[in-house]
């Protein structure tokens, strides 16, 4: 996706070889245009589907999430990784280890919002290791619902995540790829080919 693209070589930052900052557009402050863009790529990538819920996990993936759930006129759902006072129906769970970070997470749905034969879109803002989406599946499974298709905005594609969940028979959709980060440097996929060559 171009403008996407275009906004991570103005104002990404590559902070070491694995961490790219983006606070600017998606990680903290959002930009509302390119989000409403991603939101119709998405939908667009994922026609035919019969969507009828999107999920996503808080914080970051809500942006994208909402977008693409009103393209798609559908509700979007948001995985909590803390606990809420007022989210005391019966839940949906899974545990999310972070390599990243170096933590764990029990993320939790409402089972009211996800239900049996619900085809559900999966959204996330950075697919690295694959841990996010696979709890998401997880819960997906324990409700019953049917995995329609992950769209994730920026996958790094040196990680092992996007390989993962297209080897467990995913589609996933990545509006960006990146093939390699140095200090300083973000290589998109078919550039870091370019380098090799
Ligand atoms: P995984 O789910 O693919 O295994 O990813 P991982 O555990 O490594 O990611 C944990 C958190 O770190 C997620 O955010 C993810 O979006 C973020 N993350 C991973 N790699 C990068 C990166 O290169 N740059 C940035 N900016 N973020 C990255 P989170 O903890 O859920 O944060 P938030 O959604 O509340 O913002």
């Amino acid at each position: 996706m171009e403008a996407l693209r275009k906004k991570i070589e103005k104002e990404g930052q590559a902070l070491s070889e694995n961490i790219l900052k983006v606070d600017s557009f998606l990680n903290h402050q959002m930009d509302p245009v390119l989000m409403k863009e991603i939101g119709q790529e998405f939908a667009s990538r994922f026609q035919g589907r019969e969507i009828t819920k999107v999920l996503t996990i808080e914080s970051s993936g809500i942006g994208p999430g909402l977008m693409a759930a009103l393209e798609l006129g559908v509700p979007m759902i948001f995985a909590r990784k803390r606990k809420s006072l007022t989210l005391t129906d019966d839940l949906l769970t899974a545990s999310v280890h972070s390599y990243t970070k170096n933590e764990t997470n029990d993320i939790t749905v409402s089972s009211k919002y996800i239900k049996k034969n619900d085809k559900v879109l999966i959204i996330d803002d950075f697919l690295a290791n694959g841990q996010a989406a696979l709890g998401l599946i997880e819960v997906c499974e324990k409700a019953g619902a049917i995995v329609a298709g992950i769209g994730i905005v920026i996958e790094k594609s040196f990680q092992d995540g996007g390989k993962r969940l297209r080897e467990g028979g995913y589609q996933v959709e990545s509006l960006a790829r990146i093939g390699q980060l140095n200090v300083g440097e973000i290589l998109f996929e078919s550039e870091k080919e370019m380098h090799k060559a």
